[in-house]
Formats: C-alpha cells, structure tokens, sequence
C-alpha cells in the first residue's frame, strides 16, 4: 500500500454541531482529553471568557485569532489521525459555521437531553443534509434530569427527518443515572461519576442485559430499562453501516459529556464507521483523495489574531495528494505560484508548522487578502472545487457613510469583504443604496469594525424593509427579462453578479412564487 493510500485511509475529519449550551465544548474537551492530546481539561473551556458579542475590533480580533487556534484541532486515535472542526456558537454564527460543514466527512451533533433538538441543530442539519453528511448523535447531560429517551429520539427523526439507531441505551437520568447498555455489544457500561481525567468514568462493564448482578444492584430501574429496550427494538432502527454513509440513519450515544461518560463510545464510532475522505468534485472531474498530486480549497477565511498585521489565515481542506513543507502550487484563480513555507496546522495546544498533510487535513495558509473563499490551489491543473454554498441571509442592513467622499474606500472594502466571505453584498438594480446580507448579527459588527480600521470608513448601518432574499434563475431567458423589468425594484445583483429577489416579507415571497411559476427561487447559491 502507497503512503498516500495508508495515511488517507486513517484520516477522519468531522465537524461537531449542536444548539449553544448543549455542551460542545465540553465534549470537544473530553474528546481531546480522552485521545491524550490535551492533559488537562479547561484548554478549551478558557476560550469561553470572550465568547460575548462586542463591538470592539480589538475584542473580536482577540476572540476570533484564539478561535483560530482552537476552531480545528488534530489528534492521534487508535492509529487514526482525527481532524476536528468547532462550529462557532450563537453569536458568532455566520456563513463560516455552515462552510465548515463543507469541509467535513462526517459530523457529530450533541444535543441537550433535557431540551431535544434546538433551532440551530435544524439549520445545521439541513447543510449537513446538502451533501448526505453522515452524522453521529450524541445526547448529552444525563447526569441531570432529562427528558424521555424514547420521545427525544421521534423528536430527533420527526424534525430532523434521519432515522435514529440507538446504539447505546441510558439506565436512569439524573441522580438514578447508572450508566448506558451498549445494544450492539450486549454489554453494561456502569457509570461512576467523578473528576476530569483522561479516562473512561466506567466502574464495571457487565455481560448481557439478563445478568442477575444487575437485579442486585439497580432492583428498582432494570425492569424498566429492560422493558424500554423491548421498545426501542421495536420502534427504532438498526444500525445499517450504509444507511448511516448514506446521511439517512443516525447512530444515537447517550451519556454525559462533563463527566467524560460516552465520549469513548463516540470516538470509536467515529473511527470505526465514519468515512476516510473521499471522492470530490472539481468542475471538470472527481478528485480522488489518493491521486499522487496535491490539491485543496479554501473553506474559510479569518482575520489574524495581531491586528498590526492585517494578514488572515486561509483555511484549506487538502483534496489530494500530499503536502510537503515548502512545496510550490498554483493559486488557480490569481495563477500565480504559491511558495508554501509558512502553512499552519493546529493542534490542540496551538499552531505548528505542517511538515506534511493528506486528503482531510486542514491547513492554515497566512495571506493578505488575496484569497477567497472557494479558491482551489493544485500543482497545475485547472481544478475548481464546487459545493461552497452562500447561504440566503437571514438579516439585512442599509449602508450609509458619514463622509460622503469616502465613497470609493467603501466600495473598494464592501468589495473585498463580500469576495472574503465576511458578508453579502447586494446592489440593488434601482437605485445607489447598498445592502449588506448576513446570516449572524455579528458578521455587521465585523465589517463596521474592519471598514473602520482597514478602509478608513465610518459606516452606519440601517434597517430595511428586505426580509429574505433568494436567488434567482430562468431556463426562459424572455421570461426572466419579464420578471428583471416588472420586479426592478425588489432586485438585486450580488458581489458575484448573480441576480437575486429582495423579499419584504414571507408572504410577498410566496405570492411571488406563485405568480411567477417558472422563476426557480434559490436558498443558496454555490460560490462562483
Ligand atoms: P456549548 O459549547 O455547546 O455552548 O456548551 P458548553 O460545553 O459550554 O456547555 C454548556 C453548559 O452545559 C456548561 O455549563 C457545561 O458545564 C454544561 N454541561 C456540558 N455537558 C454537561 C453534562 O454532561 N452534564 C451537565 N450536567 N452539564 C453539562 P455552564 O453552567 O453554562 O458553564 P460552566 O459554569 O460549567 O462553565
């Protein structure tokens, strides 16, 4: 077996997705803790002190440069080379977390037990949904009260539409909470809650859910767990390997992620039945992860952590191929060759130089704004990743200046920032205004601040009656020259041209769905 063939084929790269609160940081932790790549809980944890939505620029440099570090994270694993991506939590929550998600094999979702699934769980579900990402379920904090395990899993398969295979199964909640019976194995992992350490809080594993040592200890809830488990055969799935590549079944772990309880379960589910990277498509052909030749696109772009250095950090996901430090390859879009010597990797405890990666690693390569999201770099041939979705956004802004004759450095930098992915830029097709489009409220801080300190501008940021937008498309090109003219002022075009409806409200948008049956209305658009 080639190199190449050996280290893709160990590689596992997944994102973690979940409401805030539900604990992905905490699991993040113990993940990190339990493969030995982290000794002491609380690395992570120490992020959290400026998770806060503010409007300093320093303040946001700050928090997003210390997410740099920490947002991908590699560690070892029974052999494996795991590569974890962090979805940035509420306030933070941009186009970025649903990009991620287009660099990633497979995801984890953590849902809180005692809440079931959360606004955020859908809309990330949904982008996962977009390319059939396998998912592995954890529910989480059963060392509190939580709600029916059997309700939360219809609730998991009604709403989220994926069938649920439980593959472990909780005994107890809360304070009675005795550990979880693992239904593949047969087996009893017994629960014995205790401080942060790197291994597994297991006091006993127990043979076979008749065993007569479990009468002895739990008289009172085995009866019931076993007669729930008579259920839950009847009303779930089985775990079906395919079924679960396929993004359509969900293996369910439950525990407790604060008390390290579950987490080895879910790591070895992750090893054992998530997919190494596969195939991908670029335009003019799949790319095949173990082609000798490297290739990566860029999924993400953040602004450095020193703001005296207005360079970021491109976030690459490798395709193909192999890395070697100080190789040269080709920004395709600019042409230009690339001299890689100074790319990042990021560890658990921070950034190391990469040495050498493979189809799954992320790569941090310093730029200074001349990368964009979406850009594919090879060792020549004109390859061009697709499947980089721009999301409808979700809220809108007017842009005013308060010096008019600053005109120019506010085009140049609306220009720049829509082009790095920052926010969404539409113009409208009657009249000068500009409109700003975001999925998080934050992404219209960050630009207040970097056209501020990066363009000079003073920007003021209005509301407006733009409710959602939606692109827009016509197989009939005399019908969508009809649709330009009567609709002109609810049209737009965005920073990649593509022309786009401007809704006032839910209904106006249904009506004009209506009306015009043979206009497609896009919710995403792939990046250009
Ligand atoms: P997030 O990244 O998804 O936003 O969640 P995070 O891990 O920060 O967890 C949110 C809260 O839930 C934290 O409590 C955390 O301690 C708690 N938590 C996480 N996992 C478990 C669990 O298995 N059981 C219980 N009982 N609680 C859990 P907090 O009070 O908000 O923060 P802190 O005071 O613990 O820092």
């Amino acid at each position: 077996m080639s190199d190449i063939v050996r280290e893709v084929g160990r590689r596992r790269t997944f994102a973690i997705i979940s409401h805030p609160d539900a604990g992905k940081t905490t699991l993040t932790e113990k993940l990190l803790l339990f493969s030995g790549a982290i000794q002491l809980a609380g690395a992570v944890k120490a992020k959290k002190g400026g998770k806060s939505a503010t409007s300093d620029w320093m303040e946001i440099e700050k928090q997003r440069g210390i997410s740099v570090a920490s947002s991908v994270m590699q560690f070892d694993y029974r052999d494996h080379v795991v590569n974890l991506l962090d979805t940035p939590g509420h306030q933070d929550f941009s186009e970025d977390t649903y990009r991620v998600l287009t660099a990633v094999d497979s995801a984890l979702m953590v849902i809180d037990a005692a809440k079931g699934v959360e606004e955020q769980t859908i809309k990330l579900l949904n982008v996962c949904r977009l390319r059939n990402t396998p998912i592995v379920t954890f529910m989480n904090k059963y060392d509190r009260e939580v709600r029916d395990s059997l309700e939360l899993l219809d609730e998991v398969e009604s709403v989220l539409k994926i069938r649920c295979a439980p593959v472990t199964w909780p005994i107890g909640m809360g304070k009675t909470f005795r550990g979880v019976y693992h239904i593949l194995k047969d087996e009893i992992l017994l629960f014995g809650a205790g401080e942060n350490k790197a291994g597994q809080l297991v006091d006993e594993v127990i043979q076979g859910l008749d065993n007569p040592r479990l009468d002895e200890l739990f008289p009172l809830e085995i009866e019931q767990t076993r007669m729930e488990l008579e259920l839950v055969k009847g009303a779930s799935h089985p775990f079906v390997l395919e079924e679960f590549l396929a993004g359509e079944l969900t293996p369910v772990f439950f525990g407790s992620a604060i008390n390290n309880f579950g987490v080895r379960e879910i790591l070895n589910a992750l090893v054992d039945w998530a997919p190494s990277p596969g195939e991908r498509d670029a335009t003019v052909r799949m790319v095949n992860p173990t082609e000798e030749k490297f290739s990566a696109f860029v999924f993400k772009i953040q602004a450095n952590m020193d703001p005296k250095h207005r360079d970021r950090i491109a976030f690459l996901r490798v395709c193909s191929g192999e890395f070697t430090r100080g190789m040269k390859f080709k920004h395709l879009r600019l042409g230009r060759d690339i001299a890689a010597n100074s790319v990042v990797t990021f560890m658990a405890q921070g950034r190391e130089q990469v040495e050498e990666a493979y189809a799954g690693d992320i790569i941090g390569l310093p730029n200074h704004g001349n990368i964009q999201i979406g850009d594919s770099f090879t060792e020549g041939e004109a390859l061009s990743f697709t499947g980089i979705p721009y999301f409808a956004p979700e809220l809108f802004r007017i842009v005013r200046i308060r010096n008019p004759l600053k005109i120019k450095q506010l085009q140049k930098g609306l220009q720049q920032l829509g082009e790095e992915g920052a926010v969404q830029v539409f113009r409208p097709l009657n009249g000068a205004d500009i409109i700003l489009g975001a999925v998080g409220v934050l992404q219209f801080e960050v630009v207040a601040s970097r056209l501020a300190n990066e363009y000079g501008v003073e920007a003021i940021f209005e509301s407006t009656n733009t409710h959602t937008a939606r692109w827009v498309t016509c197989d009939d090109p005399k019908m969508l020259a009809d649709f330009e003219k009567q609709l002109v002022n609810n049209l737009a075009r965005d920073a990649a041209d593509s022309l786009a409806y401007l809704a006032t409200s839910r209904v106006n948008l249904e009506l004009t769905q209506e009306r015009w049956p043979k206009i497609v209305f896009h919710s995403t658009r792939e990046h250009a």
